[in-house]
């Protein structure tokens, strides 16, 4: 595997392997994450996303494989691995008998924090996150987003340099989701290494440097977004047509394209460029077609994950 930063990595995984019983989950996964960048592991439902950030940050063993995290081997030194890391799980490390506040007290009793550096630590990452005005309220009481932004100050108590957030932003509406990756990007300008997983194409198009698609046990394709859209066959203009007469003709005069039937609908194959463009409307001109509706879609990740995982029309070769 090549990396295109001289950066020292924060996460390397070499031939990752995991099966519960005679299911095989990871089957021999090899991951870099360069220090101070977001790499999101992205895979539908089922994938092994959680497994991987549990066994990266020690709460599950590996069957095999060379792991280190923060320049610890995980087989050798899973302690020291501890101390580098903070872990947002997918599902909710917060007490909700216990107010916000109070569970912030209680993992900075669990990190050792002196009383006086707790009830500090506490308050500046309840400002920093926007719980003050409910500290006091039992954190059952929040809304899902208070409750994730409750989770991930928890986790930043130790002030880990290295920070698993495992599908930090499902279920959340989009406001809060937004809120989400701002808190994200500033960890990331903090120099904060961040392992992010996502069912949302869109979330790790946004944040990640990298990208790796998880499909069965093996990465489909690892890359940036823009190098994952490349393997992709390029964009097309749709156009859609009101009525089902003009949308017949343009469809016999157009060959060369996908039609849909349904939503009368035809998309041409065309890279989105002026050029391009221009002469797609020269001939729909010239051919007297006139459609309702014209719009240019560019390749986007959703392409690039369908590709990947639909089992169909995999490219033989992946971006590494
Ligand atoms: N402790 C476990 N015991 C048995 N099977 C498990 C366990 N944890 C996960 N699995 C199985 O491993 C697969 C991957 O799960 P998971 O890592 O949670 O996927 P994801 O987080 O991508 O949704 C699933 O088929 C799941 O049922
Ligand atoms: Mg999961």
């Amino acid at each position: 595997m090549t990396t295109t930063t001289s950066r020292p990595l924060a996460i390397a995984a070499e031939g990752l392997r995991k099966a519960y019983g005679d299911k095989t989950v990871l089957d021999g996964i090899d991951l870099a994450v360069p220090t101070g960048t977001v790499f999101s592991l992205l895979g539908p439902n089922g994938a092994g996303k959680t497994t991987a950030v549990q066994i990266l940050s020690t709460l599950v063993t590996a069957d095999a494989g060379d792991l280190r995290v923060g320049g610890h081997d995980l087989a050798v030194d899973p302690q020291a691995v501890r101390a580098a890391i903070g872990v947002t799980g997918q599902f909710s490390a917060v007490d909700g008998l216990i107010t916000g506040e109070e569970n912030m007290l209680l993992v900075a009793d669990l990190h050792h924090l002196s009383r006086r550096e707790g009830r500090r630590t506490t308050a500046a990452l309840l400002e920093r996150f926007d719980l003050v005005a409910a500290a006091k309220k039992p954190a059952v009481t929040y809304s899902g987003g208070m409750r994730r932004r409750l989770d991930i100050a928890m986790t930043l108590v130790g002030d880990p340099r290295i920070i698993f957030l495992d599908e930090p932003t499902t279920g959340l509406d989009p406001r809060s989701r937004h809120t989400m990756w701002g808190i994200i990007r500033e960890l990331v300008a903090d120099g904060v290494t961040v392992f992010l997983t996502t069912q949302y194409l869109e979330e790790a198009d946004e944040l990640a440097d990298r990208i790796a698609v998880l499909d069965d046990g093996r990465i489909a394709a690892q890359g940036s977004a823009d190098e994952l859209k490349r393997i992709v066959p390029g964009g097309h203009v749709r156009l859609r047509f009101a009525d089902r007469s003009a949308y017949r003709s343009a469809a016999v005069a157009l060959r060369e394209v996908t039609a849909d039937d349904e939503a009368l609908t035809l998309r041409i194959p065309s890279d989105g460029s002026q050029r391009e463009l221009r002469s797609l409307l020269d001939w729909l001109d010239s051919a007297g077609i006139e459609a309702d509706q014209l719009t240019v879609h560019t390749p986007d990740l959703d392409d690039v994950f369908f590709v990947l995982t639909d089992g169909a029309d995999k490219p033989a070769e992946a971006v590494r």
